[in-house]
């Protein structure tokens, strides 16, 4: 179907069905990522002589972005970075921690962050932490010794040790890396599958015998165009299966030269890599008879002009530098808002996820050092979808137009999933149109709803479109790009009625009109 510009597409439509729910909405999903690379840690969360700062130097003007985001989890301490990591160089008495030379980034690693510091940022940020342990250049014991040294309570060397430092209380930490991207070549201890395989075994058995109630995420391949991609699953699984409960994914997407048709169609890459994962990880628990059925872990997603990187190879040994600070457009936002669809499409298996980074490295909060916070575009997609997101996600099948794209061939104009919250009745669509130039009229069923808890109506529709999609936000400028409060949203006999302006990003919420619990 071709239209010529400016043209309303035709309609896409899908039901909406309490009977079909795909999963809850675990909020795990609405995770981020705080690596000890360029300026995420230092003049990012923390800098003490900031004028925000708070007393344990952490910027208060970030916690409050932080928090308005709707994080639900932080990762920490890397990526790359933790794969030559030294627990032990960031604990203990400030002025005793080494300054060390980061492998991963060039960086001077002066370690005045480190677990301690980062769990009293968890706290204030009300954020879940998941913590990487180093099994690049690290083993089973530094990991065994920084388990004992955070979970265990007290009387042996390391809890001890964690108690002299201060911290009564051992930290609990529920959720652990075995490793970062070990299939990577530009890693620190890069490995075979089989290498991996057996060392996160082995690792992860010795942490649960120091504290059983932890889970485990093995390392998954650096992106799905990896060579060994499929093999590396397939490989580490058939160690590890038993000890894990999650394989990770990591992928950030970005425009092929001026291909902006693929590039906002980059939930359809994004989805492939989550079926395949699944399918291998499933075809392993086949293989071993087993009943356990692995989650995944999507713990670095989202859009970074890896083009216009440099190169680790060409940086200079420096403390803080900007480093892949991109300054996201309306484009950018409209694919954020479509890779959260995507992972919340895939409820049922994809347990953990965490956008790549938070503060300043590809992130949606940028600060200045001494200076302000402000928001990136991709700030406004993720904090809406993790405040309105309720209940359980249901499955939505589209009909409708298509857009073609170079990398994909024709895709469905509208990418779309919904929420339903049984207790309330609330439903929230999440929806991008693809077009690049033409509205889209959207029209969802809304009757299995309706029969439960009466009349829906609109009750927020907000949305991310602009004239201009190469738009962003600046620090001249912070508030360029923000949500717009959408028009013309209405139930009318049993359906809501859109829509959505060409390539956009929209959510829109539906409570009944008479609140109350549902009809028996
Ligand atoms: O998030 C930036 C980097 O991307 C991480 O350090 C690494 O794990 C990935 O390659």
């Amino acid at each position: 179907m071709t239209h010529a510009p400016g043209e309303l597409l035709a309609p896409a439509t899908f039901a909406l069905d309490p009977a079909f729910a795909i999963a809850a909405v675990d909020r795990r999903l609405f995770g981020s990522f705080v690596e000890h690379m360029g300026r995420c840690v230092y003049t990012g969360i923390y800098e003490a002589e900031h004028p925000s700062a708070d007393t344990d130097g952490f910027r208060r003007d970030v916690l409050d972005l932080t928090r308005e985001l709707g994080v639900s989890l932080v990762r920490y301490p890397g990526g790359n970075f933790v794969s030559s990591y030294r627990w032990q160089d960031g604990v203990g008495p400030r002025a005793q921690r080494p300054t060390r030379l980061d492998l991963a980034w060039r960086g001077i690693e002066p370690n005045e962050v480190g677990l301690n510091e980062f769990m009293v940022w968890a706290r204030e940020a009300a954020v879940e932490p998941m913590m990487a342990v180093n099994l690049g250049t690290g083993g089973v014991q530094d990991a065994v010794d920084l388990i004992e040294y955070a979970n265990h309570g007290e009387g042996t060397f390391f809890s001890d040790l964690r108690r002299s430092h201060g911290v009564k209380e051992p930290h609990d930490i529920a959720l652990w890396c075995l490793g970062n991207e070990l299939d990577g070549p530009w890693q620190m201890g890069q490995k075979t599958p089989y290498e991996y395989g057996r060392l996160a075994a082995e690792t992860g058995k010795a942490m649960r015998m120091v504290d059983p109630r932890i889970e485990l995420v093995a390392v998954g391949s650096s992106n799905s165009r990896m060579p060994t991609f499929g093999t590396w699953e397939r490989v580490v699984l058939e160690q590890t299966y038993d000890q894990v409960d999650y394989i990770s994914l990591h992928d950030y997407y970005e425009p092929i030269g001026d291909d902006l048709a693929s590039f906002v169609a980059s939930s359809v890459d994004m989805d492939a890599f989550i079926d395949a994962v699944v399918a291998t990880a499933d075809g392993v628990g086949a293989q071993l008879r087993s009943r356990k059925r692995l989650k995944l872990s999507f713990d670095e997603w989202n859009v970074w002009y890896q083009s216009r990187f440099v190169g680790q190879q060409n940086l200079d040994w420096t403390f803080a530098r900007e480093l892949i600070e991109d300054e996201f457009t309306v484009a950018d936002a409209v694919v954020v808002g479509g890779l959260l669809i995507t992972l919340l499409r895939h409820a049922d298996r994809v347990g953990v996820a965490c956008q790549a980074q938070l503060v300043n490295v590809i992130a949606p909060i940028r600060t200045r050092a001494g200076g302000p916070a402000w928001r990136q575009t991709i700030f406004h997609p993720f904090a809406l979808t993790a405040r309105l997101a309720r209940g359980s996600v249901l499955r939505v099948e589209v009909s409708g137009p298509t857009v073609p794209t170079a990398a994909f061939g024709a895709v469905a104009a509208l990418d779309a999933t919904a929420t339903y919250d049984e207790a309330t009745g609330g439903v929230v669509v999440l929806a991008v149109n693809r077009s690049l130039d033409q509205a889209l009229p959207v029209d969802v069923d809304l009757r299995a709803v309706v029969d439960r808890h009466g009349d829906l109506v609109v009750t927020e529709h907000q949305l991310i479109a602009d004239d201009d999609a190469g738009a962003s936000n600046t620090e001249a400028t912070p508030d360029r790009v923000v949500p717009r409060t959408g028009s013309g949203a209405s139930v009318r006999d049993r359906h809501l009625h859109c829509l959505l302006p060409p390539l956009s990003w929209t959510v829109i919420q539906l409570e009944p009109s008479v609140p109350g619990p549902p009809t028996p």
